[in-house]
């Protein structure tokens, strides 16, 4: 062996420590562009309403900004159905506005993600005119036309939001096929020219200064190529019931392996376009937490941060329940980054589903202790930082989503979780001086950001209070959760040491025990490592945690970091912990 003196080394000698890319230490918002705010009166957000709450937006401490879809469109599934990848509708401002976004969200350190669609398209999109224009257009083969079953009727049995997900072209006399609304046409991924026309897509946004795509429904690229039917079911499969009414097992159009091949294709294309590598954020369908592990790549090499949604589905606010996934999490996901939704714009609103309105901000606040101390980056959909709570439509006529229209009065559709954003108690919330496209929440008037800045016990401030101890203590982004116990009313888990940097791949690849082996990274932003106790006690009674039964973490002396509520004391030199009803802690040990 060689030695080098001190004298002698270079500074290419010397490796640098990977930095983890900026997304696994962020935390992320989701803006609803119609719904966050209008700044010129037509009653519909817009680019500039967002630039106008860049600051509020940086005062949060969020780093990451996801904006739902602002492509010209139909908006028959609101932005979901594009008919142009290269533009701005207009309801929704300029191409000048959205420059003007990314450089004023740079100066305040955020950075814009945006939807990506790469399922289908409008059927008024270009392509699906000309493809459905003869049976021999150039771009017939950009979609998927079938011809009808020997009746007459749909080519199989497969449904979607539609109860057939294939409608009926009477010029050509063929099917095509929608797993969404009729007027969102799948495109034909097994096409190699769609991949192309989607590529420059991508590469059109990221010269814009985007820094990563939420790609939506990313696993559903692919149909069985022989139509087989779906295996009917008697219920909802329970890892679709909140977004969908099929009683089928979607074999044959959810999840199938070809998607991995575009995923891949989609992951090296991105490899080396920009200063850092383009974060993809993933909307994938699996029925089991254990299914999601593909879709990082065997090599890191597919999605960043697939979204996993299995804690939104769970539909009552239990310890026991939410440690189950929460287990499933760490059996599966430990070596790999992962993210916690609790809402977003298909979802009701994670309040709605946990609480009444008496003790709604008590559980939004218990809400935002869980999802600041997991292990998963945290999307927070817009407004749940004060806590906002659905306004379902009351009359059909009200309904603005269509899935609402169709399956009414069963399932009221995905309105009441996309009302205005609350800002202030003058009339519409100070979301719009002109008519507001969905009804406001009433609550407004006392459930608003102006009000709660002014609370220092406000929801708002409890989340600025958590989002900045995530930002300061690697043990809460990095460490690895143990779930203590197993008490029917209180989730407890302790966040410690930090895992290897993630199996995202990110400026790497590798197999997973070469991640696993791979010595941890130093980070510069923080060195706070501790470790971190959580107690959430789930339940409207008073319950106690009994500690004493975790050595060694009954050995040591505990500290509230965050508390939901007020708390009589700050330590807690045993681990005999009486908590209030919808009481969350946050301790570090002493
Ligand atoms: C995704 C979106 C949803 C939309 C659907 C079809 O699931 O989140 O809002 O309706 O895709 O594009």
């Amino acid at each position: 062996m060689t030695t080098i003196k001190l004298n002698e080394i270079k500074q290419d000698m010397i490796v640098p420590l990977k930095q983890p890319p900026w997304w696994e230490g962020a935390v992320f918002y989701q803006i609803y562009i119609r719904s966050f705010q209008d700044s010129n009166g037509d009653g519909i957000g817009d680019l500039r309403g967002i630039i106008s709450r860049l600051d509020y937006l940086q005062s949060l401490g969020v780093e990451g900004l996801w904006i739902n879809p602002f492509y010209p469109s139909p908006q028959v599934d609101f932005g979901y159905d594009i008919m142009d990848y290269f533009d701005i509708d207009p309801q929704f401002g300029t191409m000048a506005d959205f420059e003007q976004l990314v450089s004023e969200a740079e100066k305040r350190q955020l950075k814009i993600l945006i939807d990506l669609v790469l399922n289908h398209t409008s059927d008024r999109h270009p392509f699906f005119i000309e493809s459905r224009s003869a049976r021999h257009s150039a771009k017939r083969d950009w979609y998927i036309w079938r011809e009808p079953a020997e009746n007459g009727g749909p080519p199989n049995n497969w449904a979607g939001f539609e109860k057939s997900s294939w409608t009926f072209d009477r010029k050509s006399g063929q099917y095509y096929y929608h797993f969404f609304y009729r007027q969102q046409p799948d495109l034909n991924w097994r096409n190699p020219a769609v991949k192309e026309a989607m590529f420059e897509v991508m590469d059109f946004w990221l010269d814009k200064g985007v820094k990563g795509f939420r790609l939506d429904t990313i696993n559903l690229l692919f149909e069985d190529e022989a139509l087989r039917d779906n295996p009917v079911t008697d219920e909802v499969p329970e890892y679709l019931k909140q977004v969908l009414s099929i009683k089928q097992l979607p074999i044959y159009t959810i999840d199938l392996p070809e998607n991995h091949h575009v995923i891949k294709a989609l992951r090296q294309h991105l490899s080396g376009k920009g200063d850092e590598e383009p974060v993809l954020i993933g909307e994938v369908f699996v029925p089991t937490v254990r299914d999601l592990v593909p879709y990082y790549g065997d090599r890191g090499d597919e999605i960043q941060l697939p979204f996993n949604f299995f804690l939104s589905n769970v539909d009552k606010l239990s310890a026991a329940s939410f440690r189950q996934v929460l287990s499933q999490d760490s059996e599966y996901l430990s070596h790999y980054p992962t993210t916690t939704v609790l809402s977003n714009h298909d979802l009701p609103r994670a309040t709605t589903r946990y609480a009444s309105e008496e003790n709604s901000d008590a559980v939004a606040k218990l809400l935002a202790t869980i999802l600041f101390t997991l292990r998963g980056t945290p999307f927070i959909y817009y407004g749940s930082e004060i806590g906002m709570r659905d306004r379902p439509p009351e009359t059909i006529d009200e309904v603005q989503d269509p899935r609402g229209k169709l399956d009414w009065p069963d399932y009221k559709g995905r309105d009441g979780a996309r009302t205005p954003m609350q800002w202030d108690n003058t009339k519409n919330a100070g979301f719009t001086k002109g008519s507001p496209w969905l009804k406001l929440n009433p609550d407004y008037v006392q459930r608003n950001v102006k009000a709660q800045l002014a609370n220092p016990n406000s929801i708002l401030n409890y989340y600025k209070k958590l989002i900045a101890l995530r930002q300061s203590w690697s043990s809460l982004r990095r460490g690895k959760l143990t779930l203590l116990g197993e008490d029917p009313s209180v989730l407890a888990y302790v966040r410690e040491g930090a895992t290897p940097e993630s199996n995202s791949g990110a400026g790497h690849s590798g197999t997973r025990s070469e991640f696993e082996s791979q010595p941890l990274a130093c980070v510069a932003r923080e060195q706070q490592d501790d470790p971190i106790l959580v107690l959430l006690n789930m339940s409207e009674e008073k319950s106690l945690f009994r500690g004493e039964n975790f050595e060694p973490l009954s050995q040591k002396a505990w500290k509230v970091l965050a508390s939901t509520h007020s708390v009589a004391t700050e330590n807690f030199p045993s681990l005999r912990v009486n908590l209030k009803p919808f009481e969350g802690l946050v301790l570090k040990s002493d």
